[in-house]
């Protein structure tokens, strides 16, 4: 491991330090990706310094593989390097027990992730999303029960409003366990964290870390010269072909330009302009090569903007008519 490649960032103000770029296995790790490919990805990370891995008891397809895959790649040697996290709440198995927010789901879910991982305790256990039919006083009790039996170190929040993450954090808070991070999306093209979330969270201490920073591959030039065959928009799953629109191409060439002019990709750009703001932890970067997470670790090469850069920026979105 190159701890000297990137920098390591606080996580609101807890004791955790992650690293600027973290991978997500969210794509690349289940069925249908060749094992060698991602065996090779995982080794690459390590390399690179990156010391946080982010899974989901749902990634795959089919679910599960992708925390089965972790378990089976990882050197177990080097469980005290890395921060490995996992999420519950979406639907698992069939019944009014497989989903949700309750105690009698989410202690289920979590043991299931920790024994496809092979991992007694996972670092960070997110709520993947939201559930308001169940007292949030049940979900925050949970929680903190999580960390009490040694399940898991931290717990986080994933797609939480900023009333909800203040109201969760007040009740773990007096429970003793801090809420120690919140996980959105947040890119060039989805900016609604910049409204509320990003003050909630700098008010209660709570790191950011933030998933799909690349729009899922539309901030590259991925797709500048049509639809690859081997790309997400390709397999159309989560990215659909209709999110490559004009207005989101001429937006990539426009921020071409000023990515050469940094020496950066347009990807390198879009990592480190989410970066630019230090409430931000972290970015999780999902790649379906080696070679890709290399070049988007890269982007820690330059961080800094300057505001005439960042006015560029701004204006490419808006000759664009990017409205994010
Ligand atoms: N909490 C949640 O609800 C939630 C939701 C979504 C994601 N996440 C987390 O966030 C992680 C990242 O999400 P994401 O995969 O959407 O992130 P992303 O970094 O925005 O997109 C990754 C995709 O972009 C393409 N790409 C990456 N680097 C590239 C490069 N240098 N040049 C060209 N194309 C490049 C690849 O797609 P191709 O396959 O086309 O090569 C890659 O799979 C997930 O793995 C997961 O851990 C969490």
């Amino acid at each position: 491991m190159d701890y000297d490649r990137q920098p390591y960032r606080r996580c609101g103000r807890s004791g955790l330090l992650l690293p600027a770029v973290s991978l997500g296995l969210w794509h690349n790790f289940g069925e249908g990706k060749p094992v060698e490919t991602q065996r090779a990805i995982l080794h690459k990370a390590l390399d690179l310094g990156i010391t946080h891995f982010d899974i989901a008891d749902r990634y795959g397809p089919p679910f599960g593989a992708a925390e089965s895959a972790f378990g089976r790649i990882f050197p177990k040697s080097l469980r005290d390097e890395v921060v490995v996290t996992t999420k519950g709440f979406n639907p698992m198995w069939d019944g009014p027990y497989g989903y949700g927010g309750s105690r009698k789901h989410l202690l289920a879910t979590l043991d299931r992730s920790r024994a496809r991982l092979g991992l007694d305790f996972v670092d960070i256990f997110y709520l993947h999303r939201d559930d308001e039919e169940t007292p949030l006083e049940e979900t925050a009790a949970t929680l903190d029960h999580m960390v009490r039996t040694g399940r898991t170190l931290y717990v986080g929040v994933s797609n939480f409003s900023p009333e909800r993450t203040a109201a969760i954090a007040r009740l773990l808070r007096g429970l003793g366990t801090p809420l120690l991070v919140h996980q959105p999306s947040y890119s060039l093209l989805n900016r609604g964290i910049e409204d509320a979330l990003l003050d909630v969270l700098e008010q209660e201490g709570v790191g950011c870390v933030v998933y799909s920073p690349l729009a899922q591959g539309l901030l590259t030039d991925r797709y500048l010269d049509g639809i690859p065959a081997d790309s997400r928009a390709a397999e159309g799953r989560f990215l659909t072909p209709d999110r490559v629109t004009p207005q989101v191409l001429a937006f990539v060439r426009a921020l071409s330009a000023i990515a050469t002019a940094r020496g950066q990709s347009v990807a390198q750009l879009a990592l480190a302009w989410a970066l630019r703001d230090p409430r931000i932890t972290s970015v999780l970067v999902g790649a379906s090569s080696p070679e890709q997470l290399e070049a988007n670790v890269a982007c820690v090469d330059r961080l800094d903007f300057t505001d005439d850069e960042l006015t560029a920026i701004e204006q490419a979105a808006k000759e664009a008519g990017i409205s994010a």
